[in-house]
Formats: structure tokens, C-alpha cells, sequence
């Protein structure tokens, strides 16, 4: 069966793409390679023992889409990752974001709309909830006014595509909103690749741990939590890369209820920042430098799933504990730098 990933070669689609080749689906990727290169194909080799098919394209090019689609008639199914992610940067030019996650999804769904069948699988978020009024958060959990433009894309999004489900039964999508992916594959293959100066805890603790940064700084210790540090739940990029593949196969063999679902993608535990400092020094032995400074703006205190829905429905469950995870993002690590 043939699948299209979109952004295949970025940080969650890598990962997505090595578990579809693993279950011998045949995987076709598309990436503009704003964010990925061409390496991570050598990754996924190494890991699988072969690549998927590449083809550099844009998913905003309307063209080049609709010529894709027309050599590759049968796609069953189609896992969409292709959209710019840095809230900062979605803050400082929201056109970007608007132009970049907006226009490529509708464009895909362009393509889809009119097909006999289409299944399609969404990157959605938990900011979608923003600082929810109860915990753990379920999928009927208010969506609040996002937090930035990049946010607000994932509202809009999902609001899109259920409105297209809506006129055309014929396609069927499920979003799946994640908590915060970490980790990357345990051989160390793949993983994530930040530019720059990472925004996101497990990147910046891994590159202050291997020496590129001085020092972590863990924004706050005056929330209302156990230690006064921000709570998260922290899901290892592969369990997430699985939930992808069950919820596809959820749509392709006609099991959804409806023809949009959303689900939370998350472990259901919530950890505190320092308790991921901990978790770090623990799992890898290594001391890791790091003061507390004020509140980053824009954070919510604390946001971890309830995921009895993708547990039952999905039968899905998180299966790495959280030492696994930045054990896997240490080795990550290690791995790219000593190719530097
Ligand atoms: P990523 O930047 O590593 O991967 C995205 C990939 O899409 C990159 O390879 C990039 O080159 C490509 N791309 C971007 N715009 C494109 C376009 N117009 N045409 C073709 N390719 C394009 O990001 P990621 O962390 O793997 O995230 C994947 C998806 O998951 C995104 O939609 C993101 O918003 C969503 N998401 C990520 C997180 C997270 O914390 N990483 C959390 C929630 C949701
Ligand atoms: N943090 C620090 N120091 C840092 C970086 C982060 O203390 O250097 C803290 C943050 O304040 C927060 C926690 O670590 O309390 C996690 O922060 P991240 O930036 O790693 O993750 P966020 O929860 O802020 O947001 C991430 C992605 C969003 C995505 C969201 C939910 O950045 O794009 O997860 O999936 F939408």
C-alpha cells in the first residue's frame, strides 16, 4: 500500500516513515527541505535497510502537487507534517506561518477533496488547548484563542479539514494532537536536528550537556506545581511514530466513526522541568548546568493528556518511560556531533 508523507524527512516524519517501511508499506515523501536534508534518507537506510521514494517538492506549489498526484493515482493514505513549527519565529513573521501551513494543507486537500477514497492523517497540537481548565486534558477540552500564529494554524487546520469531511464523506481524517515529542530512534540513526539555538528543553539540555550551550536556563520556579517548575508530557518520538501508523490503519479499514477524529497523542504523565533535568542526569550520568530564571511569556503551567480515547479506541498506548527518551536524544546527540 502506498503512502505519501509530507515532510518525511523532518524530525516526527523520519521516524514515521522508518515504522511504515518496517511494516512494508511502500512510503513515497515529499519535502521542500526548508527544515531536513537529504542525509536523513541515509538515516533511514542504515535503520531499515532501504529508503523511501524522494521527490523535493513544495507542497504549496500547486503544480508540482497536482502533477504528483496525477503519476501517483493510487496513495492510499496520506500523513501530512509539512508546515513551518518555531512559535517564536510564527510571532515574528505570522505570514509565514499562515502562507506556509495554510496554503500547503489546502492544496492537499485540493487533491484529496474529489478522490473515490482518501485517508488523511494530521499534525495537530495540544497548544491547541492552551492552559486547559482541567487535567488531565481530553479531546472535548475547550480549544482556547491560540497562544501564537503558529497555534492558531493548528486550530484553523483542524477547522478546515473538518469542514471539508463534512461535504465530501468519501475522505476521512483523523488529527492526532501531540503533547511534546522527544527522543529520537535508539540506534541514533535519526533524531532531531534544531537550527540554531533550540527553543524546545530536550535539545537545548542535550547540546548544554555535550557543550555547545553553557547552561540551561529552566524558565521558572514560581508555578503552582510540586517543585514550581512548568509541567509537560514528554512522548517519545517513536511511540509516537506508531500511534501515526495505528491510526492510519484505523481509517484505511474503515474503522473511524466519524470522518474527523482527533486524538491526544501523549503518555498521560505529567513532568516538571526539573524532574526532566533529573530524569536526564539519571539516564545518562551526566551532570547537567543549569539556573533558574524568570518565566518564558507565553507558557501554560502545566498540560499533560488524558488518553483513555487512544488507548481504547486507537489501541494505542505510550510504551517508553521518560529516561528512555533523553537516553535515546543523549545518544542523538553524541551521534551528530561526532560528525561535525
Ligand atoms: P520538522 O520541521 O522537523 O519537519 C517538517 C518537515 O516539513 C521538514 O522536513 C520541512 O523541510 C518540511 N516542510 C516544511 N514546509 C514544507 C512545504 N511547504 N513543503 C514541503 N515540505 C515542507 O518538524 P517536526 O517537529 O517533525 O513537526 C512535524 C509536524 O508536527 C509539523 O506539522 C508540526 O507543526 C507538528 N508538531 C510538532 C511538534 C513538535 O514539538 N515537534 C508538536 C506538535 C505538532
Ligand atoms: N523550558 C525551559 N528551558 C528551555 C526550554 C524550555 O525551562 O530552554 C521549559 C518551558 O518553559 C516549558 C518546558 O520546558 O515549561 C517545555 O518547553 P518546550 O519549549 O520544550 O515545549 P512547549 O511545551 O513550550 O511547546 C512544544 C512545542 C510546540 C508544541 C507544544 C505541544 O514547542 O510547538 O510543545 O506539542 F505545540
Amino acid at each position: 500500500m502506498k503512502i505519501l508523507v509530507t515532510g518525511g524527512l523532518g524530525y516526527i516524519g523520519s521516524h514515521v516513515v522508518v515504522e511504515l517501511l518496517n511494516r512494508n508499506y511502500d512510503v513515497l515523501v515529499i519535502d521542500n527541505l526548508s527544515n531536513s536534508s537529504l542525509k536523513v534518507l541515509d538515516g533511514i537506510e542504515n535503520i531499515c535497510g532501504k529508503k523511501p521514494d524522494f521527490e523535493k517538492i513544495d507542497v504549496r506549489d500547486k503544480g508540482e502537487l497536482n502533477d504528483f498526484f496525477k503519476r501517483n493515482q493510487n496513495v492510499q493514505g496520506v500523513i501530512h507534517f509539512a508546515a513551518s513549527k518555531a512559535v517564536g519565529e510564527s510571532v515574528e513573521n505570522p505570514l509565514l506561518y499562515y502562507e506556509n501551513n495554510i496554503n500547503a494543507l489546502v492544496y492537499l486537500l485540493q487533491e484529496l477533496q474529489d478522490k473515490e477514497e482518501a485517508h488523511l492523517i494530521f499534525s495537530s497540537s495540544c497548544t491547541v488547548y492552551g492552559q486547559a481548565d482541567e487535567l488531565p486534558i481530553t479531546e472535548s477540552a475547550p480549544v482556547k484563542p491560540a497562544e501564537s500564529p503558529y497555534g492558531n494554524t493548528k486550530q484553523i487546520g483542524e477547522e478546515i479539514i473538518q469542514d471539508v469531511c463534512k461535504v465530501k464523506p468519501a475522505l476521512k481524517a483523523i488529527a492526532l494532537r501531540y503533547f511534546n515529542p522527544v527522543g529520537a530512534h535508539h540506534t541514533g540513526h535519526i533524531g532531531e536536528l534544531p537550527l540554531g539555538t533550540p527553543q524546545n528543553l530536550v535539545p537545548y539540555i542535550t547540546q548544554t550537556a555535550i557543550g555547545l550551550r553553557e547552561q540551561l536556563s529552566v524558565f521558572g520556579d514560581d508555578y503552582p506545581t510540586r517543585d514550581g517548575t512548568a509541567i509537560r508530557d514528554y512522548i517519545h518520538v517513536m511511540d509516537l511514530a506508531a500511534a501515526h501508523v495505528v491510526a492510519l490503519e484505523r481509517l484505511m479499514n474503515k474503522k473511524s466513526s466519524s470522518n474527523f477524529e482527533t486524538f491526544n497523542i501523549g503518555t498521560g504523565t505529567g513532568s516538571t522541568v526539573l524532574e526532566v533535568v533529573n530524569a536526564f542526569e539519571s539516564a545518562t550520568g551526566v551532570d547537567l548546568n543549569y539556573k533558574i530564571v524568570p518565566r518564558r511569556e507565553g507558557d501554560v503551567t502545566a498540560a499533560y493528556a488524558h488518553t483513555e480515547r487512544a488507548n481504547k479506541v486507537l489501541g494505542w498506548k505510550a510504551q517508553y518511560s521518560l529516561e528512555d527518551s533523553l537516553a535515546s536524544a543523549w545518544q542523538w546527540e553524541k551521534n551528530v556531533r561526532s560528525k561535525d
